[in-house]
């Protein structure tokens, strides 16, 4: 029984493992229907509660489906209409939560919250996303990365835009699978230096270029994500436009890569803001792949959790 916290804290070979899952896992359901149940059930008696403090159309549907066909339940609680929101601690929550389900996703602000429930629950704890990180996610982009193009070792890997959460777990993950990084943005929003510091002490290249087209050269993938995220204030909005203008992924951007290189992006996008739709739909992308392997990749996440 194992919380799921963050990419840098799981080990490299839990994180193979995990992501070997998914894969077989993804594989015995080809051919089968959508909602079909998977045949080994091994979330049978289970319950999940699914915590929400912000937004999810991806994580809220992948998490809840994913209970679902492996045999489990589900419960989605939104932080506003839970005492979580009305001042009970998140502790006492954790400790409440933990008599009555087996497995706690939760999604919201302060990494604090996150790391205060797994430390009161007696349940295992997944990060569905916090201000700093977004595992889950970059778990998912590992995996469709490899299953198009193989091994994500030794590749070169290129963050364009706001250095965000999923910026960071990218790193993280830049560290734990050994691939190379490159960080291309304007310096107030460069990821945190912990995480760099983090990638390089696993032995690979992670490197901050601020001309775009030289950041992508001889990238394998480039990944974006939205320029303004659900926890910065909407009045940076503007100020965040013109910061970061010349850091869209456009066709111009793609050409500057190696010819085989994908494009990834977590999603929701702002099309024609961070990334053109010419890239979003052309032939080097591959978010929708991206976004389906959420399913896949949860689903191990889970049961690696779970021990099951
Ligand atoms: N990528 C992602 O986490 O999407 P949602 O915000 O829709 O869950
Ligand atoms: N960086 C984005 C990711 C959304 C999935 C946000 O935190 O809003």
């Amino acid at each position: 029984m194992t919380s799921f916290l963050d990419i840098h804290t799981t080990s490299k070979s839990d994180l193979r493992a995990i992501i070997d899952s998914a894969r077989a896992m993804k594989d015995a359901r080809n051919g089968a229907t959508k909602g079909t149940p998977d045949a080994d059930q091994p979330l049978k008696n289970r319950m999940v509660a699914l915590i929400f403090e912000k937004p999810s159309t991806r994580t809220r549907v992948s998490f809840d489906l994913g209970v679902r066909q492996m045999g489990g339940q589900t419960m989605v609680l939104s932080g506003k209409e839970m005492q979580l929101g009305h001042g009970e601690t998140i502790a006492d929550t954790a400790r409440v939560l933990s008599r009555y389900v087996d497995l706690i996703m939760i999604r919201t602000f302060e990494e604090a919250t996150l790391l205060e429930m797994a430390e009161h629950a007696t349940v295992p704890v997944i990060n569905g996303l916090t201000n700093r990180t977004h595992p889950c996610q970059i778990m998912a982009d590992v995996m469709t990365y490899e299953e198009h193009r193989g091994p994500i070792a030794g590749r070169k890997v290129v963050w364009s835009g706001d250095g965000n959460n999923v910026c960071a777990s990218l790193i993280q993950a830049a560290g734990q699978f050994g691939f190379d990084f490159t960080f291309t943005g304007p310096p107030p929003l460069d990821p945190e230096p912990e995480w760099i510091d983090f990638a390089r002490a696993q032995g690979v290249k992670a490197e901050i270029e601020r001309d775009p087209a030289r950041a992508v050269r001889g990238a394998d993938l480039i990944v974006t994500d939205t320029w303004v995220s659900m926890h910065d204030p909407q009045s940076a909005r503007e100020r965040r436009h013109n910061q970061l203008r010349g850091y869209q992924v456009n066709a111009a951007l793609m050409a500057e890569a190696n010819p085989d290189a994908l494009f990834m992006h977590c999603l929701p996008a702002h099309r024609e803001d961070e990334v053109t739709s010419e890239v979003m739909d052309g032939p080097q992308s591959v978010i929708w792949d991206e976004a389906e392997n959420r399913l896949h990749a949860q689903k191990a996440v889970m049961r690696w959790c779970l021990g099951v």
